[in-house]
């Protein structure tokens, strides 16, 4: 439980709150590359952290990110004519570049320099991984690139989708750091998803008596599940909490392992990224087609947009005979969407005064608190946790240890980068 003040200070994430500025020091996964795929296409609107953002690609290939309206008279530029090299709002034709300096204003003359004093808030954008970033912090304090692991394979060994969650970030990305809900949540899924089943943690990741052991990281923490598997063996699975809003989940056996990035879009809304990876092979089109369908993490979505086709809306499609059965353990299919449900049923924003934490959340209870202190260090001038390759260049990994075997030991090194090998997992 936490107070009222300390959960709206890990909720609001708009310009000039704790946790906003500390986010805005992060380069934001902001699009999908392929939404801007070629120059002089459609632009996009974005949300981030609060912010209605326009996305486009100009003629010469370069991407803008700047506020979605425009300076005149406030009309959308999801309107705009990407065109030569800027953005022309359709209203009365003024026009931006990629910085969101206004370039012309057909109705004043140009010697006026009228044009000139005209500038859309806009921020620094790069394509990496298939992903857009977005750096939205003080220019001065822009950190190097994101180094995760997955954005520096080849394409065909990675699969990115997002989907939009109608929940605050928060309770999302707890939903990613707890893993003892999979034992339930996801139980009937473990061995009849086609991206986890035939595995033994698949297997022993059902049973329910799960302890942890947590350990702080250079960028956030490594959470240690531990089940029992076989007389005198434990399985482990090993979650990484990545600063701000990432985790890894633990991989099964020869499958690719995956990760999320839990992005606000606003303090009610966020993306739920999906990255499937796999460190020493391509992705196979049976797998992606997979994944497009909604197996695995991914969400199955309505064409044309990040909406899951199973929402609020329609009651998640809840299937109780599948409920009963235990096919599916909550009666909703698919794991992604198994998690987005109980999380948006949270309400926007859950009122964490009301929560009754046991042992179980301790991940969480650390998380948080990690948090609030990169956000009190960031506002007292210092640098954020977090950025560098050290923190992010790391894996997850799950496996068997006999009951007297030295978790830390051995979770240190499995977690380690190493091109081109195969991760660690049963
Ligand atoms: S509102 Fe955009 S040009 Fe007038
Ligand atoms: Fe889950």
């Amino acid at each position: 439980m936490i107070t009222h003040e300390q959960n709206e200070y890990l909720c609001r994430t708009g310009s000039g709150t704790p946790m906003g500025e500390l986010l805005r020091r992060y380069w934001v996964p902001a699009l999908m590359a392929e939404e801007l795929p070629r120059p002089n296409c459609p632009p996009v609107q974005v949300q981030l952290l609060g912010e209605r953002l326009i996305a486009f690609r100009d003629t010469q290939g370069r991407l803008g990110l700047m506020d979605e309206f425009c300076a005149h008279r406030g009309a959308s530029l999801w309107f705009g004519r990407n065109e030569e090299n800027g953005i022309r709002c359709p209203y009365h034709g003024w026009k931006y570049d990629v910085t969101g300096q206004c370039v012309d204003v057909p109705s004043e003359p140009a010697e006026s320099g009228f044009c000139q004093k005209i500038k859309l808030k806009a921020y620094p954008c790069v394509e990496l991984g298939g992903v857009i970033w977005a750096y939205m912090g003080p220019p001065a304090e822009q950190p190097p690139l994101p180094s995760f692991e997955w954005v520096h394979l080849k394409p065909s060994q990675c699969f990115i989708t997002k989907r939009w969650q109608e929940s605050n970030y928060l309770q999302a990305m707890e939903g990613g750091v707890d893993s003892s809900h999979v034992s339930f949540l996801h139980r009937g899924d473990l061995n009849s998803d086609p991206l986890h089943k035939n595995t033994a943690g698949a297997k022993y990741a059902r049973s329910t008596n799960t302890v942890f052991d947590i350990l702080e990281s250079p960028g956030g923490l490594l959470i240690g599940a531990r089940r029992n598997a076989d007389p005198g063996f434990h399985y482990w699975r090993v979650t990484q909490w990545l600063m701000p809003w990432y985790t890894l989940i633990p991989p099964y056996k020869g499958h690719a392992a995956n990760g999320h990035a839990w992005v606000p879009m606003d303090d009610y809304n966020c993306m739920a990224w999906t990255m499937t990876f796999h460190p020493v092979r391509d992705l196979s089109s049976e797998e992606i087609e997979l994944m497009r369908n909604g197996a695995g993490v991914h969400a199955e979505l309505i064409p044309g947009t990040f909406r899951p086709t199973a929402n609020r809306s329609n009651g998640y499609l809840m299937d109780r005979v599948a409920q009963e059965t235990g096919k599916f353990y909550s009666g909703v299919r698919g794991l992604a969407i198994q998690d987005a449900s109980v999380q948006e049923s949270m309400g926007p924003i859950t009122d964490r005064t009301r929560e009754n934490l046991v042992a179980t959340d301790n991940a969480i209870i650390m998380a948080r608190l990690r948090l609030r202190k990169a956000a009190q260090a960031v506002a007292e001038g210092k640098r954020a946790p977090g950025l560098d390759e050290e923190a992010q260049s790391v894996r997850s990994a799950s496996f068997v240890l006999p009951v007297d075997g030295k978790f830390k030991d051995v979770a240190i090194d499995a977690v380690k980068v190493r091109k081109g090998e195969h991760h660690v997992a049963v």
